[in-house]
């Protein structure tokens, strides 16, 4: 990894520092500083990561100038269209793609692990009936570690191989039951004779008091979200799951910590926030009113959907995503969807703003993916809950990496400290 023909140089007060350059198989060189703070007494500075590489990985690989998402390799756009998300998961948590034989055997695994604890139902139930979904799910799989004893201990690999594929199986169960809690709905169990996202379909859509038939249509869109949300290097999840995880935390108490971060309207929860605004926008006349509100430094509104830390470029998952949405919203018979409309629209409208064009923002997996969903059935509500189990496959695929690491040490970053140096204590009442 080092390329030893090549340092950078650092130079403090006239004295110079060499720093090894590390060559990755594809991307930008990276400076090692590991040593720099022993060596000359300096940390370096870069609050949200902007210009640092935490960590070193063989699972996904963005080249954000050309728009481009690889999977150990692979395409996003040919993972997509030829694949499917269990397959994807086993290349994300394996390396490679499975023979036939390691497919049936990791779907037979996966499936038989679907059911969640019984006792775990009365964790549903404490919950207030309006809770946000992803509240539930933060809540409940960080129980999973009070349930699943035989599978926290993470220097047994064995343990670990058992608790992701725990948390592959049982993901879509814990949000489709989040679902029928929030709407009042008896839990519908899993069915092992169903695909993974015809299950996590029937979950959500089926009652006891009548038959549900998922429709193969839907559940191949279904499992394509599935598979664009699956990883995408070190997002800001996926570093709260490592980070987590680094103290050597139980696994299921990492992946709610990654839950958590994802929630946020900047990360995993920018495709209900865009569905909202989509929505509030309402027609294609209003587009230039928010376009400006975007551009208006005095106002914090942004185009959600929009813009991206990594990609300059179009988010290959939006490319997909679009089509899909188009494909879905024909099938399901929906002519001239209005926020369909408002969205390609706005796009249009956007790429050709110069403003959009000279900070290179183009539309991300979340433009879309809100609009497809709503097609389906969900509410706003489920959107980011569907994200969170479909990244889980990631968190748990990185999660694992970094484990395997016999070098892996836990994560503590310094700062620089702006507050007052050391003062005496005064008494309160002479304040
Ligand atoms: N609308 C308007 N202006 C924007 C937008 C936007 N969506 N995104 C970035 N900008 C501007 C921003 O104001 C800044 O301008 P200036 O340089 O004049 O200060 C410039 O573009 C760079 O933005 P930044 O905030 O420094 O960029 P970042 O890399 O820190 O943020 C982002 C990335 C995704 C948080 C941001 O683009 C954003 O808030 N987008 C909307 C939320 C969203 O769609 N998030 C989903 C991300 S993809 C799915 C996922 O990973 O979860």
């Amino acid at each position: 990894m080092t390329d030893s023909s090549k340092t950078a140089t650092l130079t403090i007060d006239g004295t110079s520092y060499d720093l090894p350059l590390l060559s990755p198989t594809a991307g930008p060189n990276v400076i090692d500083i590991r040593k720099l703070y022993a060596q000359a007494g300096v940390f370096t500075y870069d609050p949200g990561y902007t210009s640092t590489a935490s960590c070193d990985s063989t699972i996904t690989y963005i080249d954000g100038a050309k728009g481009e998402l690889l999977h150990r390799g692979y395409p996003i756009d040919q993972l997509a269209e030829k694949s499917h998300y269990l397959e994807v998961c086993y290349l994300l948590l394996y390396d490679n793609l499975p023979t036939a034989a390691e497919l049936e055997a990791f779907e037979a695994t996966i499936t038989r692990h679907t059911m969640i604890h019984e006792q775990m139902h009365n964790f549903f139930r404490g919950f207030r009936r309006d809770a946000h979904p992803m509240a539930t799910m933060v809540g409940v799989v960080g129980a999973m570690s009070a349930f699943y004893h035989d599978s926290t201990d993470i220097s047994d690999p064995r343990q670990r191989e058992i608790a992701s594929h725990r948390m592959i199986a049982k993901m879509p169960t814990i949000a489709a039951m989040a679902y029928k809690y929030s709407i009042g709905q008896p839990f519908v169990y899993p069915r092992n004779d169903l695909d993974y996202a015809s299950n996590f379909l029937h979950m959500c859509f089926a009652v006891p008091a009548e038959q549900y038939e998922v429709d193969p249509i839907l559940s191949r869109a279904m499992d394509r979200i599935f598979i664009l949300h699956a990883d995408h290097e070190q997002n800001a999840s996926t570093s709260t799951v490592r980070l987590a995880s680094s103290s050597g935390a139980n696994p299921f108490a990492c992946i709610a910590a990654g839950i958590a971060c994802l929630w946020g309207p900047a990360h995993g929860g920018a495709n209900q926030a865009c569905l909202e605004m989509l929505k509030e926008i309402g027609s294609v006349d209003r587009i230039p009113e928010f376009i400006a509100r975007a551009k208006d430094k005095d106002d914090p509104f942004r185009l959600m959907g929009f813009g991206h830390r990594v990609y300059k470029n179009f988010d290959p998952r939006a490319k997909v995503m679009k089509q899909s949405a188009d494909e879905v919203l024909d099938l399901l018979g929906i002519e001239n969807n209005p926020v369909l409309q408002v969205a390609k629209e706005l796009e249009k409208q956007a790429l050709d703003d110069p403003y959009f064009a000279e900070k290179k923002l183009f539309p991300n997996v979340d433009f879309y993916s809100g609009i497809i969903l709503e097609a389906m059935g969900f509410p706003t509500s489920m959107f980011t809950p569907i994200f969170a189990l479909s990244r889980t496959v990631g968190w748990i695929s990185q999660w694992k990496e970094q484990l395997s690491d016999p070098a892996h040490k836990i994560g503590r970053p310094r700062q620089l400290y702006l507050g007052e140096t050391a003062r005496k204590y005064v008494d309160v009442e002479d304040r």
